[in-house]
């Protein structure tokens, strides 16, 4: 008998009987590959799985709202206090959290040094890598200092196996290194294909919600920063996680972009030491520590990710062009919003930059993509074409309109209480964020409303 196969996007998931160049959905050119039709399988696969599922949770029946307890989920903490913040306190028994970043950022490093913490406080925890052999992991095991906690090694690929592992320990963690590796034996399709990948991570959904278990699964984002192939992962996952950094800085962001148990675009800031990474909890203190205080062309940001406040430092370099069509470079802001402020600086300031090579860089590596940062870019900027110094103890935010007016933005306050507690003595920021109740309040830190580019300018670099 010939067995039936269908052609699935790699990009999206999408279907089609026969193969096509252009994926109809998400419009991927040459996504499509041949799979066995999902019915194939006999009667495996996800449905029965569902249906396990369902007969392991509740009854099928629909309930009142009111007759539901509220169920208080008991976090456990992985001992690393930036990873237990951006997944909203502490891991949720029974969630599966997605993990995805570059090759070689430390996403094993982070979730071995939090295996092996939750081993010693928590029970025995269990990582199926398909990506390294067990003395592999041994070897960066011992620059963490894993020890002798109860942490349990398999270099497996195969979900069938890897899920008889998690029935017999029976973990209180489970870590699969990478949801790529992994292959059920249902599918012909070659491990990393989407439908092996949809598989993989539902099954092991249905493990996580059954056993009442918390599954990370790591996942390999592509260059153009998406989860490898299945974006199908995010929505069947409780939390996605983003790994972020520069290759050539030693610091680590980790960001939520999804949480069903605590706030996303939440972040925790990590540093890659020679003994793996190394919580930073005060994020300011590390991206300003190397400012040059009396260079013109620098300014300082208060920025917000989530609900975390940061200073940052923009930097800025105009300079003359010596070739025909003038540059604009930017490292960690927009180039659009770039045009656009150069824009308001033209009409509205009188600064005529149409000959200038114009250079803006955030510090340390980081990316803002803020509207709140304009006022910093523009005051770097300034300070570069006039050659004057912001002072060192100046911090701003605020967004710059088409009409050279500075708005206001939000979790103002947030802001001024970072900058104050960082030892800046001003800030300039939109007078509408000015509570009167603040100004008064504020005795470390003199706040100045602006309300014009001009005004900002003003209060910044004479
Ligand atoms: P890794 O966790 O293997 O990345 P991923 O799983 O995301 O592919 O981290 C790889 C990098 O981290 C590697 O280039 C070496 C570096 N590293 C350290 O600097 N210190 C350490 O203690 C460890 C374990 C790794
Ligand atoms: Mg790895």
């Amino acid at each position: 008998m010939k067995s039936k196969t269908v052609f699935v996007c790699q990009e999206c998931g999408s279907q089609s009987p026969k193969w096509l160049g252009r994926c109809a959905d998400c419009g991927a050119w040459n996504s499509f590959v041949e799979e066995r039709a999902p019915g194939a399988e006999g009667q495996g696969g996800a449905a029965g799985a569902a249906h396990r599922y369902a007969t392991a949770g509740t009854s099928g029946v629909a309930r009142l709202y009111a007759d539901i307890e509220l169920e208080s989920h008991a976090r456990l903490s992985t001992s690393i206090d930036e990873f237990d913040r951006v997944l909203g306190g502490g891991v949720v028994p029974g969630s599966l959290v997605l993990l995805g970043g570059e090759p070689g950022i430390g996403k094993s490093t982070l979730l071995l040094q939090a295996a092996a913490n939750m081993a010693r406080t928590v029970g025995p925890v269990l990582y199926s890598s398909g990506e390294e052999s067990e003395h592999q992991i041994k070897s960066r095991g011992e620059r963490l200092a894993v020890g002798d906690a109860p942490l349990y090694l398999l270099a497996e690929t195969c979900l069938e196996r890897i899920l008889e592992e998690i029935a017999r320990i029976k973990p209180a963690l489970v870590i699969v290194d990478s949801v790529q590796t992994v292959f059920s034996l249902k599918f012909q399709s070659a491990p990393g294909s989407i439908s092996q990948v949809r598989e993989a991570a539902t099954q092991l959904l249905f493990t996580a919600k059954g056993q009442n278990v918390p599954i990370f699964l790591v996942g390999h984002v592509t260059k153009d920063g998406s989860l490898a192939g299945p974006k199908a992962l995010e929505h069947v996952v409780d939390t996605v996680l983003y790994f972020e950094g520069e290759r050539h800085h030693s610091h680590r962001v980790v960001r939520a972009v999804k949480n069903r148990f605590g706030a996303i675009s939440e972040l925790g800031v990590f540093e890659m030491t020679s003994s793996g990474l190394r919580p930073v909890p005060n994020p300011s203190k590390m991206f300003l520590a190397e400012r040059a205080t009396n260079a013109p062309g620098s300014a300082v940001f208060c920025a917000v990710e989530g609900s975390r406040p940061m200073l940052i430092e923009v930097q800025a370099l105009v300079s003359s062009s010596n070739y025909g069509t003038a540059r604009r470079m930017v490292s960690g802001i927009d180039q659009q919003r770039l045009s656009l402020l150069l824009a308001v600086l033209d009409k509205r300031a009188g600064f005529n930059l149409a000959g200038d090579d114009v250079f803006v860089n955030v510090a340390g590596g980081m990316s803002v993509d803020e509207p709140a940062s304009d006022l910093a870019v523009l005051g770097a900027i300034a300070s570069s074409v006039r050659n004057r110094v912001i002072p060192a103890t100046t911090a701003m935010f605020g967004e710059v309109g088409l009409a050279g007016e500075v708005r206001g933005i939000p979790q103002a306050n947030l802001r001024v209480r970072e900058a104050a507690q960082m030892g800046f003595s001003r800030l300039v920021m939109p007078e509408a964020n000015i509570d009167p109740a603040d100004r008064k309040a504020a005795t470390t830190c003199e706040l100045i409303g602006v309300r014009t580019v001009g005004e900002a300018l003003e209060a910044l670099i004479t």
